[in-house]
């Protein structure tokens, strides 16, 4: 076992030589995570307000998780899906009857996931719906954020995420996000079918869309035999007030897309739910993988599910998130550096009044990170703030304090 203890400059040192530079991390090097606080290897103590892009909604190593993880990991870790395992059936049971579908298709990864909804509203529109062979469409927003594989940046619009990558995969339209109008014209091509969405588009910059939007999306949906696949990889699990981000306006995707806060950010964990009458499309032999519905996945995602349930976080969320934007509104009245607060639950971010190639928002990472409290700019000049939703009442007082403090440095 290597027990060599690294200082901070040499542990960035070791990534930055052996490791491919595809992140540009905030220089911070954490060791240890308890509920809403990380430490450094120095020992100095965070406020984790980013929880690895809200993977961590439970806190960081929540004794009930890490329980079910080692009890799992002694006793039977991975048996591949070519066998049965003891685990996997009572966690497809729980999150099934949990969200109201009729089936899960478990994965590891938000991406594989999506890549799976991808394939099974395909196949669901050949098969059942009667589109014309490779003539499947699916619709995607502008700005959208569905992971990292080969057709997922084919149809993202970030010059960053796409350059070079291609040839790309084709049958994705995409429409302006938050437009019910553009919505409802490219539902007249018939071979739609799917409208892929993020409920509030969280890599963009925390966008939340108009109220009513998702519920009348998915009604335009309906009308149209389309699918509606609700991506709640990072708005899911009590993320933003609800166990769901759509049930706000009370929508029951026809897809539902979980991943990362589904272990608790424990373990790669991600499921796909759909009822039958979408799901027995996929037969045995057509879709896969190794790890996904491994016995330590499905006792980690029950016991992380029930922290949530048992918790309370999702009210937490709710709750926590009103006093950090009141707090934080009250600042911005008077405020030239920052203009704006959204978001909903735990799930905000904040606007920086400078361009978006300013470094200004990096720097004012840099100094919440020296007074304790560890956030990441998205997009430039968007700094969002997604603590995990086991805070307290002081504690995100406490944090606002840390905000607003760093936030009048700045003041021009
Ligand atoms: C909405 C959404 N979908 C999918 C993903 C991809 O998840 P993963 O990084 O686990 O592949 C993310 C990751 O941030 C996400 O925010």
């Amino acid at each position: 076992m290597t027990t060599t203890k690294l200082t901070s400059t040499e542990a960035i040192g070791l990534e930055d030589r052996y490791g491919a530079h595809n992140y540009h991390p905030l220089p911070v090097v954490l060791a240890k995570g308890e509920g809403v606080y990380v430490w450094d290897v120095e020992g100095k103590k965070y406020y984790d307000f980013l929880s690895s892009y809200s993977a961590v909604n439970q806190g960081h190593c929540h004794p009930a998780i890490v329980k079910a993880l080692t009890d799992q990991a002694k006793t039977l870790a991975l048996t591949s899906r070519a066998f049965y395992n003891d685990k996997l059936g009572l966690f497809e049971e729980k999150i099934t009857k949990l969200f109201g579908f009729d089936k899960i298709l478990p994965m590891n990864t938000g991406a594989e996931a999506v890549e799976t909804a991808i394939k099974l509203a395909r196949k669901w529109a050949y098969e059942v719906k009667g589109t014309p062979e490779n003539e499947a469409v699916i619709v995607v927003c502008d700005n959208n954020f569905h992971g990292r594989t080969t057709t997922i940046i084919s149809f993202s619009n970030d010059v960053n995420a796409r350059r070079s990558y291609g040839p790309y995969t084709e049958g994705f339209v995409r429409i302006p996000y938050n437009d019910l109008d553009a919505l409802k014209e490219v539902l007249t091509n018939k071979n739609v079918a799917g409208f892929l969405v993020e409920p509030i588009q969280g890599e963009a910059g925390v966008f939340v869309p108009d109220e009513g939007y998702l519920a009348k999306a998915k009604a335009l949906c309906e009308a149209n035999n389309t699918l509606f696949i609700a991506d709640e990889v990072q708005t899911g699990i009590a993320r933003t007030g609800k166990m769901l981000a759509v049930n706000h306006e009370n929508v029951q995707p026809d897809i539902l897309i979980l991943g990362k806060a589904l272990s608790g950010g424990m373990y790669p964990v991600s499921a796909v739910l759909a009822n039958d009458s979408i799901m027995h499309v996929i037969k045995p032999g057509q879709h896969g993988s190794t790890f996904g519905g491994n016995p330590i996945a499905a006792a980690v995602a029950m016991a992380a599910l029930d922290v949530v349930l048992d918790e309370k976080l999702a009210d937490n969320a709710e709750a926590m998130g009103q006093i950090l934007r009141d707090e934080l509104n009250k600042y911005i009245a008077t405020s030239n550096i920052c203009t704006l607060v959204r978001g909903k639950g735990l799930l905000n971010a904040i606007l920086i009044n400078d361009t978006e190639d300013s470094d200004t928002a990096w720097n004012i990472c840099l100094r919440l990170r020296d007074k304790g409290l560890l956030a990441k700019p998205t997009h430039g000049n968007i700094i969002r703030f997604a603590p995990p939703l086991v805070m307290t009442k002081e504690q995100i007082l406490d944090c606002a304090r840390i905000i607003t403090e760093t936030l009048a440095e700045f003041e021009r």
